[in-house]
């Protein structure tokens, strides 16, 4: 399990103001008593808007950078004291293109990066061989990177995440720049290593739909805080109000206005009546009320011709978290 508890980062920056002018120190507080936990097998978000504090906070968890406060426990191993002993257990794969030598082969990079990670040797060519099988890359095994395809350059970052056989994986915007098809097969394969592989995996992204498909757990960071946390369901099921049901009737009566009205009185429900040619009834609630208002419609006989649920989705949740509705 990978605890992280009340970790802070201030970075300090020496600004210039002209040549012969004193240097003025500023700080940013890029990232503020954040605490979260990454179970084995278990694919965790970090969801936010660009500058919310996402790479600060994996490098952090990854050990690159230190926290200003706080502390990291990965598997009991303390991530800030025991540098050289969580390198073997945890890797951080980040999107685009870095970290990948483009003259030398799949084949040498992953030598490189193994020797790096202090992969014996012994077991080396066989881990590499079996990370290239698993991200379809042992036929370009001997060609130089450049010439690969965006999508073969970024299994091979996949394939160097994997080279130290981490337990858990850190993923800064996997999918960043990628066409849909390369995005979908990369998050097949990542959903692959949480649920066969039992890899622990964090991983950041500002696209939500990501995440909503991806995460079994969201941290939603802004402006270096968590603001909301929790499976995608419950986000949104927490965090909005806005089921919507509009329900189509042969007629409207006074009296079922009335009814269902009352009906919703109490119950913070924002109810409105079309009542001309088309005649709807709209409901705008935090639960779904469908089974009391099909009874009151029905105990006035009238017919339902149409009825559609609108159910939120995880955008709308974030963007009434990120505008303060919550
Ligand atoms: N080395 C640094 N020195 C000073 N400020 C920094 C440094 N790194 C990041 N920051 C600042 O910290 C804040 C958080 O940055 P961070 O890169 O963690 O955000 P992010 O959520 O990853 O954003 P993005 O979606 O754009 O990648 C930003 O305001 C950024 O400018
Ligand atoms: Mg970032």
């Amino acid at each position: 399990m990978l605890i992280a508890t009340n970790i802070s980062k201030k970075f300090i920056m020496k600004e210039s103001n002209g040549l012969f002018k004193r240097k003025t120190i500023k700080n940013k507080q890029a990232v503020k008593d954040i605490s979260l936990k990454i179970e084995p097998g278990k694919i965790v978000g970090l969801l936010g808007i660009n500058g919310a504090g996402k790479t600060t906070t994996i490098k952090m968890i990854a050990g690159l950078i230190e926290p200003t406060s706080g502390n990291i426990m990965i598997d009991n191993i303390d991530v800030i004291k025991e540098d050289k002993k969580i390198k073997s257990i945890i890797n951080l794969i980040s999107g685009g293109e870095r970290n990948i030598y483009w003259r030398l082969t799949a084949q040498e990079n992953l030598e490189y990066f193994g020797a790096l990670y202090g992969v014996e040797k012994e077991v080396l060519n066989e881990r590499i061989k079996s990370v290239l099988e698993k991200v379809g890359l042992i036929e370009s095994k001997d060609i130089p990177v450049e010439r690969y395809s965006k999508g073969m350059k970024q299994r091979l970052q996949i394939a160097r995440g994997l080279i130290n056989d981490p337990k858990y994986i850190f993923l800064d915007e996997p999918t960043l720049g990628l066409d849909i098809y390369i995005a979908k097969e990369l998050r097949a394969y990542v959903k692959k290593l949480a649920t066969v592989e039992k890899k622990g995996i964090l991983l950041t992204t500002h696209y939500i739909t990501e995440a909503e498909e991806l995460c079994d757990y969201i941290y939603i960071i802004d402006n270096g805080s968590i603001i909301a946390q929790g499976t995608p369901s419950e986000l949104k099921e927490n965090l909005t109000t806005n089921i919507q049901v509009i329900i189509t009737v042969d007629r409207l009566t006074n009296d079922v206005k009335t009814e269902i009205d009352d009906l919703f009185k109490n119950k913070s429900t924002k109810i409105s009546f079309e009542d001309d040619n088309k005649k709807t009834i709209k409901i705008i609630s935090q639960k779904n009320y469908t089974c009391d208002i099909i009874k009151c419609l029905s105990s006035y006989d009238i017919l339902i011709l149409e009825m559609k649920l609108i159910e939120p989705n995880l955008e709308e949740v974030l963007f009434k978290v990120l505008s303060g509705g919550v």
